[in-house]
């Protein structure tokens, strides 16, 4: 079955054209268009703006994914999506509202107009889906969904039998890393730029403080921001900043600061990193040892992180266990629509474009 797949739920407008062999998922074409250079001018993703983008998108990158997924056709992209395309796939939540109508009314005027079936995507699923493409990948698993506004842990026994374990209480993981670059003055996602400031720093264990030392499977990361937001306060000065500003300056001055405030910067990013990491792997491989499972796939932008995945591979080797750690390739961890047709061919469950709606507040059953 050949699927075309659309993702709309937030900044980036998707689609891709995916199939399935064997239990890989191969990817014809997967095009993204991202409004995020728009968001970093208002400071954050004001909803109305981002639909508004979704919609000059979504024909477009359509378009360029059906002509792509059949190299040297001279077919149009109706002609493929008639002829070549079985179904289609949509994520229908969580997100923004805006955006995620502009995907799934797409998918459902596509899929009455052609006749073609439609399958709904939970967006989260999907981020854990992502480690099928190109891999070969046996249930059972644990799932860690750590996206920008998720973080959540999943048994799965079979791709539609899964079990949710725990879930953050206040700030996700990435919300955490994108508040605490947000507080330096970066442009939203924080993630990337903190990660990048850490390399040049220290794990320092009297910076930060350790967190969430039970072995329950819930997160919290808000006191960890806070607790950043506290030694930026303390260490570096306001007074002879621009009024208003913050501590919003900072990143554009780093090279300027005195050498030793520089290295503090960097010892807190790599300790704020180091800390996030910490407890989503000590989480994550007590939730595999309890369950008894041998796989865990990492999924959402955070999965992008370098230093995550490789303490993960640390942890597995330092205490022997058999466990394998999937994370999708960079392009696969952040929005994509290949990974919603990854989910979908996983789990093929039609829907009548009638029966279905944008739900932006979906969230695990
Ligand atoms: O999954 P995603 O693209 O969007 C949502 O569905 O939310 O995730 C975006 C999140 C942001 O919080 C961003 O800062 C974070 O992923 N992120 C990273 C990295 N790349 C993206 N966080 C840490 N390290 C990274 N390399
Ligand atoms: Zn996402």
């Amino acid at each position: 079955m050949r699927i075309l797949a659309i993702e709309s739920s937030c900044d980036e407008t998707s689609a891709a054209v995916v199939e399935q062999r064997d239990s890989k998922i191969i990817v014809h074409s997967n095009i993204t268009a991202t409004s995020i250079a728009i968001h970093a001018q208002t400071g954050g993703i004001i909803p109305e703006n981002a639909a508004r983008e979704q919609v000059k998108y979504i024909i477009p990158v359509i378009i360029e994914a059906l002509k792509l997924s059949v190299h040297g056709s001279r077919l149009t992209a109706n002609e493929i999506l008639e002829k070549n395309i079985d179904a289609i796939a949509v994520t229908y939540g969580p997100g923004l509202i805006g955006s995620l109508l502009v995907g799934v009314e797409t998918a459902k005027t596509l899929s009455f107009t052609l006749q073609k079936p439609i399958i709904p995507v939970h967006h989260l699923l999907a981020h854990i889906f992502a480690n099928f493409i190109n891999n070969n990948v046996s249930f059972p698993f644990i799932g860690l969904v750590v996206s920008g506004a998720h973080t959540d842990l999943l048994y799965f026994k079979s791709a539609t039998n899964y079990q949710w374990l725990g879930g953050t209480k206040d700030d996700a993981a990435g919300e955490c890393f994108d508040k605490c670059a947000r507080l330096l003055g970066f442009d939203y996602p924080g993630g990337p730029k903190i990660s990048k400031l850490a390399e040049k720093g220290t794990f320092k264990k009297e910076l930060l403080p350790k967190i969430m030392k039970g072995n329950d499977l819930d997160f919290s990361f808000s006191g960890l921001k806070t607790a950043f937001m506290n030694v930026v306060k303390a260490e570096f000065e306001v007074s002879n900043t621009p009024n208003g500003q913050g501590y919003s300056w900072i990143h554009a001055n780093i090279e300027t600061l005195p050498q030793e405030k520089q290295q503090l910067l960097y010892n807190l990013c790599a300790s704020l990193e180091q800390t996030i990491v910490e407890v989503l792997v000590r989480k994550t491989l007590h939730a595999a040892k309890s369950y008894g499972v041998q796989t865990i796939l990492l999924g959402g932008g955070v999965s992008a992180n370098k230093t995550l995945v490789r303490q993960f591979q640390l942890e597995v080797r330092g205490q022997r266990l058999e466990i394998d750690i999937f994370s999708p390739e960079k392009i696969y961890c952040t929005d994509n629509a290949a990974m919603i047709g990854a989910y979908a061919l996983l789990n093929p469950k039609e829907k009548s474009w009638k029966s279905l709606h944008a739900q932006p507040d979906l969230y695990f059953s």
